[in-house]
């Protein structure tokens, strides 16, 4: 992405409707990788055509997966199998996408060839040991900038791996969900223990896909031997959207918001219990089940929030919706502490210093912590000229505090929208009633 684009926001008289946001993207990038690992077809539905999960399906057709669009959001991946890839003839982008890139380190540390992986100023600024160092203990050869710890990086898998039993310092899907691909080709049982647990897409996936897996408390266990036999999935609409939407529902005056059919799966749907502790329960209804994972339509209505604590185990819960809970916290009454989350220091931007930095350009009064946020409620968010730093989430939750303040709102730097959620401007004027509230600035 090199055109930068701004977005000029105002507040709208009433936020209302019924509304749908597109795929997951954890989900989509698991539902591209087994399918492309598997043996047979994958016929995915719901695919997320965002920058981050459209690298992932280039790459995996480099890689010797035959990948066929068949209309919006759905795909068919015909599989390599577990010893069908081949050598990609040019260097792998992975843009922005840290879940991509540490997801694909994981089956590549299975593969015999060289594989070279490169990405954005954001990525190449990325944490990669936590995912090369134990990939090398299972095997796998590594070199690249930082003693193999940034991208680019270059991987030499190897074939068997050792079997390992990994206890992560951090609680991190990418990590837990690299090496458990790895364990594919391990000569036994790859075991991963977590610090508290992280989203839990790949289990429910991996054992769709027939691998051989248990769960014991923060440990997983994946045995090898079972081929990944190809599958159908309908990807559930992403909650990570949705809650930019479900946020703004909460906030503006009079407003309400239904998202249909997102994934409610526990160890992602955080938010839901910490907008419940600020006084302001999000409805659900309409549940099932799909593609092991369960799925819900969400709606929000206008209420008095307060302040509350939000750290421990519900961080991981809620990791990406922390900037747009922080805008929610700045209107709460009375003070939230955001607390255990040093991870949202390394993600797409520095979150914790981007939220302070930036929300208090609109009149918000937060205060940085190594590990967090302290934010006062209360606050009457004026217009300012903000920046997104290139960060997605950053760029959206900045737009719904434009929605709640006074006056004009400009955010800088919005092309990077489109990495999780395209179409996001349009859901949210309409949700204005057509009125063009967010608008493109050239
Ligand atoms: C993801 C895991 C999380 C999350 C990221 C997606 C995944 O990262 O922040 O957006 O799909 O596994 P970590 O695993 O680094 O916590």
């Amino acid at each position: 992405m090199t055109t930068a684009t701004r977005i000029r926001v105002r507040a709208p008289k009433r936020l209302a409707g019924a509304v749908e946001v597109p795929g997951d993207k954890s989900i989509s990038h698991r539902a591209a990788l087994l399918g492309a690992i598997a043996t047979g077809r994958t016929e995915i539905t719901g695919f997320l055509e965002g920058e981050d999960c459209l690298h992932t399906l280039k790459a995996l057709a480099k890689l010797g997966a035959v990948v066929t669009r068949k209309g919006p959001g759905h795909y068919l991946v015909d599989g390599a199998g577990l010893g069908g890839m081949h050598e990609a003839d040019d260097v792998i982008d992975c843009g922005n996408s840290g879940t991509m890139a540490r997801l694909l380190l994981g089956v590549l540390a299975g593969q015999p060839f060289w594989t070279f992986l490169t990405g954005d100023a954001s990525m190449r600024s990325r944490p990669m040991k936590r995912v090369t160092e134990p990939l090398a203990s299972m095997g796998a050869t590594f070199i690249g900038r930082q003693d193999a710890g940034r991208l680019p990086l270059g991987v030499r898998g190897a074939r068997p791996l050792r079997a390992l039993s990994y206890v992560s310092p951090v609680a991190s899907a990418q990590v837990k969900t690299a090496l458990l691909l790895a364990g594919l080709w391990a000569d036994g049982p790859v075991s991963v223990t977590e610090p508290t647990r992280s989203r839990d897409h790949t289990e429910r996936m991996l054992a769709g896909f027939g691998a051989r897996l248990s769960v014991d408390d923060r440990t997983v266990t994946l045995t090898p031997g079972a081929e990944l036999r190809g599958q159908g999935i309908a990807v559930p609409a992403d909650i990570s959207s949705a809650a930019f939407l479900l946020v703004a529902g909460t906030i503006a005056p009079g407003a309400e918001i239904t998202v249909s059919g997102v994934g409610v799966n526990e160890t992602r749907a955080g938010l839901l219990d910490a907008l419940e502790s600020m006084g302001a329960p999000v409805g659900r209804s309409g549940a099932l089940l799909a593609a092991g994972e369960p799925v819900a339509d969400l709606t929000a209505r206008s209420a008095t929030l307060r302040g509350a604590i939000i750290g421990g185990a519900m961080i991981p819960r809620l990791i990406d919706e922390v900037p747009v809970l922080a805008v929610a916290a700045c209107v709460a009454e009375g003070r939230t502490r955001i607390t255990d989350a040093a991870e949202l220091r390394v993600k797409e931007s520095d979150r914790i210093r981007s939220i302070a930095t930036e929300l208090a350009k609109l009149g918000a009064r937060v205060t940085e912590r190594p590990d967090g946020l302290d934010i006062e409620g209360g606050a009457r968010l004026h217009g300012a000229r903000v920046r997104s730093g290139g960060d997605h989430r950053m760029a959206m939750a900045l737009i719904v505090a434009g929605l709640v303040a006074d006056g004009e709102t400009v955010v800088e730097d919005t092309e990077c929208i489109g990495t999780s959620y395209p179409g996001f401007l349009e859901t949210v004027n309409t949700l204005a009633g057509g009125r063009c509230l967010a608008e493109e600035l050239a």
